[in-house]
């Protein structure tokens, strides 16, 4: 079998039953890279079994590529109950993709799901902190902001940013960016305006998604709300 047909039949085989029949419910497994390169951290949902005395236990493993005969690894959890495990050797730029087993171990019997990904593919950072904005003069608003503290080692796998930001009372925001720089001035800034701005990341080569927006900050700051 060609790879990509050999990979076909892994999704296929990891997808639940769709048409309603009776039969174990598949563990729902989802793998994001949070703090790239250093870990692919992954997690699932799980109903609980009918009557279960005792909670749902997994296995959870990998391999590099789908051919079965690779080496497969344990893909680390704190428990066998807990529902995440986070693969920490991971390999950058890997030709093949990986593939998540979980395997939840219930009293009907056991149900695996098989997740195929490519780590740069499923990057998707926090997003950025501590998004700080002061007035500068001259009508202008200086927003500053810190990558994500999750982000391991933001000098090499460097972060893009982009800004949003509107004026209370407006329907849509603005958009700006991308920039390499934690940091943006804002222009022609109506004196008592109020504005509401946010932060958000990407790898700088595009590799996967942008992350959510930080918490809006405004200006001028209001307490309490
Ligand atoms: C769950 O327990 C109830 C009451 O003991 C029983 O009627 C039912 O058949 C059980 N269901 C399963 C799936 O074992
Ligand atoms: C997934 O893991 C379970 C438990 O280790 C194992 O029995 C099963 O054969 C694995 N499936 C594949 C396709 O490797």
């Amino acid at each position: 079998m060609t790879p990509r047909l050999l990979l076909a039949v892994v999704l296929w085989a990891g997808c639940a039953p769709c048409d309603g029949r009776e039969g174990p419910i598949h563990p729902r497994v989802q793998c994001r890279a949070f703090r790239y390169p250093v870990a692919v951290d992954c997690s699932w949902t799980q109903p609980p079994a009918p009557n279960a005395t005792r909670p749902t236990s997994f296995i959870a493993t990998y391999r590099l590529g789908v051919a079965v005969h690779e080496e497969s690894r344990p893909c680390l959890q704190l428990t066998p109950e807990t529902p995440s495990c986070a693969i920490s050797d991971v390999q950058m730029f890997s030709m093949v993709p990986y593939v998540l087993n979980v395997t939840a171990i219930h009293p009907g019997g056991v149900s695996s799901t098989l997740l195929p990904f490519i780590p740069e593919h499923i990057i998707k950072p926090d997003p950025p902190e501590d998004v700080y904005l002061s007035p500068i003069p001259g009508k202008q608003l200086r927003v500053q902001w810190e990558p994500p503290r999750s982000w391991p080692i933001p000098e090499i796998f460097t972060l893009k940013y982009r800004i949003r930001y509107k004026r209370h009372g407006s329907a849509h925001f603005r958009q700006v960016g991308p920039t390499e720089d934690t940091s943006f001035t804002l222009r022609n800034v109506r004196p008592r305006a109020r504005y509401c701005i946010q932060v958000a990341a990407q790898d700088l080569l595009d590799y996967g998604e942008l992350s959510d927006w930080s918490l809006p900050a405004t200006f001028p700051i209001t307490l309490g709300k």
